[in-house]
């Protein structure tokens, strides 16, 4: 009997380096936050070329925090893409503020500056570029958009660590830049995220606002002796334990393999798919930029084959690949009904929605396992 390989859309490899620095953290006696989190901090650093960089427990309060800690609330317009994951929204609602929509860029799927310019008003208060699948936006024309106004950017580069717009590090370019450590993404401390930028008083604002607005934390109170703290906003619980950042630590070692072993993964999906010509459309990195590729999404041509999206991926499961769709836009989803009214606005997330399939990528992927998910689909397209 023959046995069928099965291919999940994600499978994680966890480092012994990261083991090893999680069982030093246990047996340190200091769990919370403490020097891992400000060792792993300072690793970021180095790694972005950036001035500072907040530990915290998840993109999304990284997301929320960071837009706090440039005034979001209450009658502030935040612009950002309908396209990609639905904490992007939360985090903006949970300061306070409005998000309004904008389409993105049929290829890169990325926020489209000149959709940008369409909706900005005079309350606009902040755009939040969305960093999809790992290819960064497009700076330079966000940038452009908010002019003399000097809108601050804070992207969602959750899915792009290790990515660079013209060969810098995306909080080169962005205000702030907030990235997660979620299980799946390309550094992962379990769970988690970080908060990165160059603007120093920014950052004080943002390290305070990660612990409930508290002026220290306990292992600084610790460290210093004093019990004494102040309260100086309404902040959130945020903060990253030692635990996750020993994970991130000891994963952050072997991040560059990782990186190149995504890239040959993906050669090698162009190698095999470009055969089947217009019939799949695969993603593009534009030349002056460097997606961290985090998913690798195709796009399924409308006209070219008779099957719909969910068809395809029901026939790739059946032949035992899991593969996934990343994302259905925000707007479609009934606790944000209220917010279809920007569908009409953004033809290319809807375009993109329809047809987007991500296939499975990772470091423990194998070369042969990409043929033979290429194998299938060309066998399921042709
Ligand atoms: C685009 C995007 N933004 C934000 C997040 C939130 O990240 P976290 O799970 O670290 O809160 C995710 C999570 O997958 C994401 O995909």
């Amino acid at each position: 009997m023959s046995t069928r390989e099965n291919i999940p859309l994600f499978d994680l490899t966890v480092s012994r380096e990261a083991i090893k620095e999680v069982t030093a953290s246990l047996r340190s006696g200091w769990l919370s936050t403490g020097p891992r989190v400000a060792q792993f901090e300072r690793a970021l650093t180095r790694k972005l070329d950036a001035e500072q960089a907040v530990a915290v427990n998840s993109a999304t309060a990284g997301l929320a925090v960071a837009l706090k800690a440039i005034g979001i609330g209450p009658g502030k317009e935040v612009i950002t893409s309908p396209f990609t994951f639905v904490a992007t929204i939360e985090a903006i609602l949970y300061c306070g503020g409005t998000p309004v929509l904008a389409d993105v860029n049929p290829e890169t799927l990325t926020l489209d500056p000149e959709s940008v310019a369409s909706v900005l008003t005079r309350h606009t208060a902040a755009i939040v570029p969305v960093d999809i699948a790992g290819h960064p936006c497009d700076y330079v024309g966000l940038r452009l958009v908010c002019g003399k106004r000097r809108i601050p950017i804070i992207s969602d580069s959750a899915h792009a660590f290790g990515a660079t717009f013209h060969s810098k590090s995306i909080p080169q370019w962005a205000d702030a830049s907030v990235y997660s450590f979620y299980a799946t993404k390309n550094l992962t401390c379990g769970e988690g995220g970080a908060i990165v930028s160059n603007r120093k008083s920014y950052m004080d604002r943002v390290r305070y606002l990660s612990r409930h607005g508290m002026t220290t934390n306990a292992f600084q109170r610790q460290v210093q002796g004093g019990w004494a703290y102040d309260v100086v906003d309404l902040g959130f619980k945020a903060n990253m334990s030692d635990i996750h950042a020993a994970v991130g630590l000891g994963q952050l070692r072997q991040f560059e393999s990782d990186q190149a072993k995504r890239r040959q993964l993906v050669v090698r999906y162009y190698q095999n798919l470009e055969t089947l010509g217009d019939r799949l459309e695969l993603p593009y990195e534009r030349p002056d930029c460097r997606s961290a590729w985090h998913l690798f999404i195709v796009k399924l041509v409308s006209g070219r084959h008779n099957l719909t999206r969910d068809r395809f991926i029901e026939l790739m499961k059946k032949q035992g690949i899991e593969c996934g769709v990343h994302y259905q836009p925000v707007f479609d989803f009934s606790y944000y009904r209220s917010m279809r009214r920007w569908k009409k606005r953004c033809p290319n997330v809807v375009s993109a929605a329809e047809r987007v399939v991500t296939l499975p990528l990772y470091p423990k992927l194998t070369l042969k396992q990409v043929d033979t998910i290429c194998n299938r689909i060309i066998g399921i397209l042709k």
